[in-house]
């Protein structure tokens, strides 16, 4: 008789090995394989199949008609920003983030928004009671008739309550909580969200549903099962944030109905979590800044924001340490190198550590010089005007490169009542902001 061939898995990021590893050789996790059972390789050779069956047929571009993407507001216009102007309808979002961050807030009152909009909502808890949710509802005014709440841990329910009922919206709160009884493995692993997460796309088109599935991070800052689950959907926002800022920011990872540029911003009450009012003068302190920090303007979709940088250097005891929050520190590293050439600063004896203000994490290069003039800043001990702001990508040879959107950044600049910037070249148009021009990274240390 042929030996029955074994399948293990990685449970953090679903590789798949015919033998038992230590080490998974794709996320790099420890004792993270386990094997599959009969049942489970037998259900993934079905879907194998599934696929290998069907046979189609190409069809020229010009004979195929565009699919109608149908589009309805969550009443929040934050959100509706991520999502690329609403909630399109059959589609399925992924919304993660850290223990405590908002999702179910966020989504309880958007379903309330919804409920209250002629749409029915089903939001289905695997972690809090129905009571516990009513609570919650009452704080952030989302008691609704059309709002429906279901405490439930069985995907088959689930399913069966949304045959039973036409819904227009479906919550999942979270897809770690929820099993499907067809496969042994335990909820939360990535053979049971990956099945779930199967299941939910088949509802969300076939019934032309809009489904949220909320995800909790891991502390290594993943999705449990993370890559099967973001190819799978159609869209996957997450939430960044610092739980000590009332400010949280949910980004656009991945959109099929439009771009991934934005950033919603939102603002943690006691009424839950709402629209950011303002967010100019958020991300930093008005007044003074202390040495080691410094200021810049980033984009975050087509908004500029404010935001700013510390510093902290000190001489290193034993090997120098390079850390940073909100930054990334490869660049740190390569920014540090490139001041020792430049300036000739030992910092190869020093610490350097990096924090971006209100949780954000920085993703574009304008902000290099201003990570440049806090570590200086701090390394002086010597403050910087809260009046000025640096912009400015730099190089590997230390030159110092245009910013995009740089009228955009300096208009921001003048409505805060800002009066310098250091930037990479001369604007284009007038304002009323004194710009100094430095194209080299000791050009900066000249302004400052
Ligand atoms: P929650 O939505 O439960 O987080 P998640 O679902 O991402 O784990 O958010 C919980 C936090 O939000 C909790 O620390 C309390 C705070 N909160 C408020 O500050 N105001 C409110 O009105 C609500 C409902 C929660
Ligand atoms: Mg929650």
């Amino acid at each position: 008789m042929a030996k029955k061939k074994s399948i293990f898995e990685c449970q953090s990021c679903g590789f798949q090995s015919s033998r038992w590893i230590g080490k998974c050789t794709s996320c790099g996790g420890w004792d993270s394989m386990i094997e599959l059972s009969g049942e489970q390789v037998k259900f993934l050779e079905e879907t194998k199949k599934i696929s290998k069956n069907i046979s189609s047929k190409a069809q020229s571009i010009m004979d195929i008609k565009e699919d109608n993407v149908t589009r309805f507001s969550s009443y929040s216009s934050e959100l509706d920003l991520v999502l690329g102007g609403g909630i399109v309808s059959g589609s399925l979002t992924l919304i993660g983030g850290s223990p405590g961050i908002g999702k179910s807030t966020l989504l309880l009152k958007i379903a309330g928004n919804l409920a209250s909009n002629d749409k029915r909502v089903l939001y289905v808890s695997g972690e809090e009671s129905n009571g516990q949710i009513k609570l919650r509802a009452d704080r952030l005014n989302a008691n609704e008739r059309e709002l429906y709440l279901l405490s439930e841990i069985n995907l088959s329910s689930v399913i069966n309550e949304v045959n039973n009922t036409r819904y227009d919206f479906l919550i999942i709160d979270s897809i770690q909580t929820l099993y499907n009884d067809d496969i042994p493995s335990a909820p939360g692993s990535v053979t049971q969200v990956r099945s779930i997460t199967f299941e939910l796309m088949r509802v969300a088109k076939s019934m032309g549903i809009a489904i949220f599935i909320i995800g909790h991070i891991t502390k290594d800052g993943s999705i449990a099962g993370p890559r099967v689950l973001e190819h799978m959907v159609d869209v996957v926002l997450y939430f960044e944030g610092d739980s000590n800022s009332e400010l949280r920011l949910l980004r656009g990872i991945k959109n099929r109905f439009g771009s991934t540029n934005e950033v919603g911003i939102f603002e943690m009450s006691r009424r839950g979590l709402n629209d950011a009012k303002s967010i100019a003068g958020r991300f930093f302190n008005k007044d003074k800044l202390l040495s080691g920090s410094a200021l810049t303007v980033i984009m975050e979709g087509s908004r500029p924001i404010v935001i700013e940088i510390q510093a902290l250097v000190t001489d290193a005891q034993g090997y120098p340490k390079r850390s940073s929050t909100g930054f990334d520190n490869n660049r740190l590293v390569m920014l540090l190198a490139l001041l020792e050439k430049k300036l000739e600063l030992p910092f190869s004896t020093v610490d350097v550590f990096i924090n971006v203000s209100g949780g954000i994490k920085i993703t574009e290069p304008s902000a290099d010089i201003a990570i440049i003039a806090s570590i200086l800043s701090s390394y002086r001990d010597r403050e910087i005007s809260s009046k000025s702001v640096f912009m400015g990508e730099v190089s590997l040879t230390g030159e110092i490169i245009e910013v995009s959107g740089l009228m955009q950044r300096l208009k921001e600049l003048e409505t805060q009542g800002f009066t310098t910037a250091v930037v990479p070249n001369k604007p284009i148009e007038d304002t009323s902001i004194k710009c100094f021009v430095a194209n080299e990274v000791s050009k900066v240390v000249e302004w400052m």
